[in-house]
Order: C-alpha cells, then sequence, then structure tokens
C-alpha cells in the first residue's frame, strides 16, 4: 500500500469525539467503568481512526502559511474539484459549478432542502432502520417522520408495496433517502432505485438523496447516483455530499449540495442564506481540493480495499463464534449492523448487558436501538487491522460469552 493505514493513532486529547467521550466517561458512556488494562476502541461515531490522506494536510498547512484570513470567495478549483470527482469516480459529466452549493454539513442541507419543500408538521418519508442523526434533526425541525420498514431478506430491501400506501394515505410529497444506506451498509441496485423512483413519480414526491458515503463501497460494488436515473430524477432530486466520510474531515465541517433543478437550487440557496450563518471556512475549502485529487482517489481506493478486508474479518468472526448473532453483510460503508435478537433471547440477556459488558472492556460499540431495531448493535470497522483483531477477540472472551 502507498498509504498508511496500520497505525494505531493516539486520538486522546488531540480533539477526537470517539475516544474523548469514553475517556471522560460522558453520555453514553457515563455509568460503565472501564476495567483497568483495556485501551479504549472506539467503534461508535462514523469517523476514521487512520492518517488522513496526506495531500489535505499539506494544502491546509500552505493556506495557514499565507498570514491573512479576510473574507473571502470560493475559488474556481473548489467546483473544478467537485465536477472532476464525480465525472472520475462516479461517471457523472453533466454537472457544472451552478448546480453546486456549499452547505454546513449534510444535516445542514437537509434541513435547509426540508424548509423549501414542506412545512414543519408535514409528514417526510424515510426508510428504516433509520439513520439517528436524520431522526434527531428531523424531528427537531418539527417534521412528522413515516417510516417505512426496510424487509430484512437475502439483505435489507425496499418494502415498495408499503412505502405506496404510506405516501398514499399520508400526503407524502418529500422523501429523504441514504443511497448507499447507513446503518445497513445496502449499496442499491440500479432497479432497485428505478423501482423506488417510479412511486416517487407516481406521487410527485421530491427526494433528499443523502450521498454521503458515495465514495465507500465494497466488495466493488459502484455508486449510482440518485439524480442519474433518469429525467424526473434529475429534476426533483436533491443531493447532498461531502468529503468528510470519505476523507475523515468532519472536524472541519464542510458538504454541498448538487441540484439540477434552477428553482429548487435557487430556493435552496436563499433558504440556507437567510440564518447568515451557511458559509465555508476557508480551510474547509482547501481541505476539499487537496482531497479531491488524482491521489486522493488512490488512497480512497485503498482505504476501501482496508476496509473490505476488515468487514470480511468481522462478519466471519461473528458467524464462527457469536451463534444467534444476525446481520445482512455489507456492500457500502464501514458500518456492520447487527441484530442480536435471536442471541439475547437464546442467553437470556439484555442489549444493555452486551453494551455494558463490551464498554468495561474498552470496546465502545453504538447501541443500535436509536436506529430503529430492538436489540441491535452499529459497529464502526474504520480501524487498523489489528486493531479490529483486538476488538473482536475482546468480544468473544468478554461480552458474546
Ligand atoms: C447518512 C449520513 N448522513 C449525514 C451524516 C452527517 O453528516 P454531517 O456531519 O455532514 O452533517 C452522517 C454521519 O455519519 C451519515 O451517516
Amino acid at each position: 500500500m502507498k498509504y498508511d493505514f496500520t497505525t494505531k493513532l493516539e486520538r486522546i486529547g488531540h480533539d477526537a469525539l470517539a475516544v474523548d467521550a469514553p475517556y471522560n466517561y460522558q453520555a453514553p458512556f457515563d455509568s460503565i467503568q472501564r476495567k483497568e488494562g483495556f485501551s479504549i476502541i472506539p467503534m461508535w461515531i462514523a469517523d476514521m481512526n487512520f492518517p488522513v490522506y496526506p495531500n489535505i494536510q499539506k494544502s491546509i498547512i500552505e493556506r495557514v502559511n499565507h498570514p491573512t484570513f479576510g473574507y473571502y470567495s470560493i475559488r474556481d478549483e473548489y467546483y473544478e474539484a467537485i465536477i472532476n470527482w464525480h465525472k472520475n469516480r462516479y461517471g457523472i459529466e453533466y454537472i457544472q459549478k451552478e448546480n453546486i452549493g456549499y452547505e454546513n454539513g449534510v444535516l445542514g442541507g437537509l434541513l435547509s432542502a426540508l424548509s423549501i419543500l414542506a412545512k414543519p408538521g408535514d409528514s417526510v418519508l424515510l426508510h428504516s432502520p433509520t439513520y439517528i442523526g436524520f431522526t434527531m434533526s428531523i424531528k427537531n425541525a418539527g417534521y412528522n417522520i413515516i417510516h417505512s420498514n426496510l424487509k430484512f431478506e437475502d439483505t435489507w430491501r425496499i418494502d415498495y408495496q408499503d412505502m405506496e400506501e404510506k405516501i398514499q394515505k399520508n400526503h407524502i410529497q418529500v422523501a429523504i433517502f441514504a443511497n448507499p444506506h447507513n446503518p445497513c451498509g445496502r449499496a442499491w441496485e440500479k432497479e432497485e432505485l428505478e423501482k423506488l423512483m417510479a412511486i416517487f413519480e407516481k406521487y410527485h414526491v421530491y427526494v433528499i438523496s443523502d450521498e454521503i458515503w458515495a465514495d465507500l463501497y465494497l466488495y466493488n460494488n459502484k455508486h449510482i447516483p440518485l439524480h442519474s436515473l433518469n429525467e424526473y430524477a434529475k429534476q426533483h432530486t436533491i443531493s447532498l455530499y461531502a468529503p468528510s466520510k470519505t476523507f475523515n474531515l468532519s472536524g472541519l465541517i464542510g458538504a454541498y449540495h448538487i441540484i439540477f433543478n434552477d428553482y429548487l437550487h435557487k430556493r435552496i440557496l436563499k433558504a440556507s442564506s437567510k440564518s447568515h450563518y451557511n458559509s465555508m471556512n476557508v480551510l474547509s475549502m482547501h481541505a476539499l481540493i487537496g482531497a479531491y485529487d488524482k491521489d486522493g482517489a488512490i488512497w480512497v481506493d485503498e482505504l476501501k480495499a482496508v476496509l473490505t478486508q476488515n468487514m470480511d474479518y468481522a462478519t466471519q468472526f461473528i458467524d464462527e463464534h457469536f451463534q444467534g448473532v444476525r446481520y445482512a453483510k455489507p456492500q457500502a460503508t464501514y458500518m456492520l449492523y447487527l441484530d442480536c435478537k435471536d442471541y439475547c433471547e437464546k442467553n437470556q440477556i439484555t442489549i444493555d448487558t452486551l453494551l455494558e459488558r463490551a464498554y468495561s472492556v474498552g470496546v465502545y460499540f453504538q447501541d443500535g436501538r436509536p436506529f430503529n431495531l430492538d436489540h441491535s448493535i452499529r459497529i464502526n470497522l474504520a480501524l487498523p487491522y489489528e486493531t479490529i483483531k483486538e476488538a473482536f477477540n475482546r468480544l468473544k472472551d468478554y461480552v458474546f460469552i
């Protein structure tokens, strides 16, 4: 490998919620004491434990070395980097500068998008299990969430009939879609997306497509941007992206939307400007430019190979040692979502017991219940391979016992 995915980084004291929250016993880790001798292995929040792609640091440092930080306008290189990235990584040739707009985070963009498509109190369709950030931000903004449950078959599948009934019954005009899906790790197939979009078209539903995980596909699965399906999709989708998930830049803040419908685009720019808060930090701009280059693509390909290896290791380990734990093998993201219902019933324990046992030996995975599935756990596998092995051995010896 050209890049470093093996160094075990010390993140404590370096502004990392992933380790600081357990280290300082902040919620949700406040009530369980970690036993002596167990290091913290952060497997909860969606960030990574690898050194960043070096050109990102270089790009930021070069900018920091110039001693002025006044008001600025967005560089053309920012837009060019995004246009080229989408062309080279997802095969999309038709994005223009005018289709791109900055967002303070994908969730910020989601709320701006919702504000132009619905009013508080209106119903919004989401698939469930649902990313916890959607649930919290959409509820806080006063919208009514209608969940259509994914079906657990050979993998997680959309229940089209349920979706259609809910759209009709609740007069839904807006849906939020995670492409690929967090926490289930689904890389949606073209036919699935087409069927989904046909239902949206039938009821004239607009879609906010969260594609923040677009770069992190495993096993040669490929990203299909929702807007690329057909003309209806292109005109009725607000797509959200960010380099933050791909390159681990969440602390720098910075996402962007891509919109092809001119009216929607103008409306969202107006909506997000009203807070006077939706503007980019100059270092975040340089981080994106540094990330989205040719070697950045090599870094991402190497990262995906590492994540795939970790996913294979983890799922094989579970098959061998944790009888009764169910999962659909993720095709994208670095999250592994486990259904522990049968395991808990068989062993007469609760999911809280599993969490307590894990936290007491330093394995900080995430309670999966807030994602809308009882008895579930979400495990972040974006750590060096050796750390993944250490974590799963601790789980075998002290948690799934
Ligand atoms: C599907 C999804 N959307 C949005 C976010 C958060 O994005 P941001 O930090 O840019 O608001 C995450 C973070 O994990 C995510 O998984």
